[in-house]
């Protein structure tokens, strides 16, 4: 079953959220089956292959890069895939052209740990997690639904609140629950996930790659991991992604998924007390975290 709200937003227009087992979505996604609880009950039930690698994260934390330099670390080649992730994405997509998809497979998911496909756990896929600071994930968030059209009034200070619950939803689900339900898996499961930081990878991509390339044991040299690294740089990514890829998913004029990859852009949204507010609805709907975000390099 699924349920529908309509939340009001600041500048009084209606956006309408459907909310299925502790998942809230926004309107208009296109779902195959236009049903939020069908649609999760697929992606619980997809069947993966041994080869699938799963990667897991909240929006906006990274998911394009890591995707791709995945896929070039199982090919050995800097090749740029020509399909965007968005073809493997288990949110929206009709998951009967994902199951189609040739190996090797970078399936990608925004659900929570509890939507993970019941197979990934049971077959022990391997699993790449990538978080990022809240901070930067709001502003990269705010940018994403104005892009798309979700969220269109014009103010940071109206849309921060969303991010926090404060009416009654959230973009997806809470930040907080999102990393708390991973950081709970990857104690209980320390084999089968890697978690990766957004800020570590920036600042030191190689280092980064290769924690990946040893964990999901891709075999690569040295010198392909730092290639990997520069073909995968904000920029190249950015360019292979206008210049070279097929993208029939989310080409809108006005959105750019390769926004600014930096880290600490929050610093240009945030006042300080929205920071400070931020800083305590973390440390209480995350205690007794051992999670470290950077909130700068
Ligand atoms: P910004 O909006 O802050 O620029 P996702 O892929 O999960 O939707 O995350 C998108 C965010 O990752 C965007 O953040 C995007 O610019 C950033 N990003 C994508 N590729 C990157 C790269 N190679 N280096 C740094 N940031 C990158």
């Amino acid at each position: 079953m699924t349920t529908k709200m309509q939340l009001v937003k600041p500048d009084g227009s209606i956006l309408e959220v459907q909310f299925a087992k502790g998942l809230h979505y926004w309107a208009d996604l296109q779902l195959p089956e236009g049903d939020l609880a069908a649609h999760i009950d697929n992606v619980l039930n997809f069947p993966v292959r041994e080869d699938d690698i799963y990667l897991a994260t909240y929006p906006k934390s990274g998911t394009h890069w890591v995707w791709e330099i995945i896929l070039m670390l199982q090919k050995r080649s800097t090749d740029y895939e020509k399909k965007v992730k968005e073809f493997a994405f288990l949110d929206f997509r009709d998951l009967t052209t994902v199951a189609d998809l040739p190996s090797p497979r970078v399936l990608n998911c925004h659900y929570p740990c509890h939507l993970t496909p019941k197979e990934v756990l049971s077959q022990g896929i391997k699993i790449v997690h990538v978080q990022r600071n809240f901070k930067d994930v709001c502003v990269s968030a705010y940018h994403h639904l104005k892009g798309f059209g979700h969220y269109t009034t014009g103010a940071f200070d109206e849309f921060l609140p969303i991010m926090l619950g404060t009416y009654g939803t959230y973009f997806l689900c809470s930040w907080c629950e999102y990393v708390r339900q991973w950081e709970i898996f990857t104690k209980a499961h320390p084999d089968q996930i890697i978690n990766i930081y957004f800020e570590d990878l920036k600042k030191d991509s190689v280092h980064e790659i290769r924690k990946l390339n040893t964990f999901l044991g891709t075999g690569c040299e040295e010198a392909l991991l730092e290639k990997i690294a520069l073909a995968c740089s904000f920029h190249n990514l950015k360019k292979a992604d206008a210049e070279f890829k097929e993208n029939p998913f989310a080409k809108l004029e006005r959105f750019d998924m390769y926004r600014k990859g930096d880290v600490g852009d929050w610093k240009n949204y945030f006042t300080v007390a929205q920071s400070e507010e931020v800083d305590r609805w973390i440390s209480e709907n995350l205690p007794d975290t051992q999670l470290a975000f950077r909130y700068s390099l």
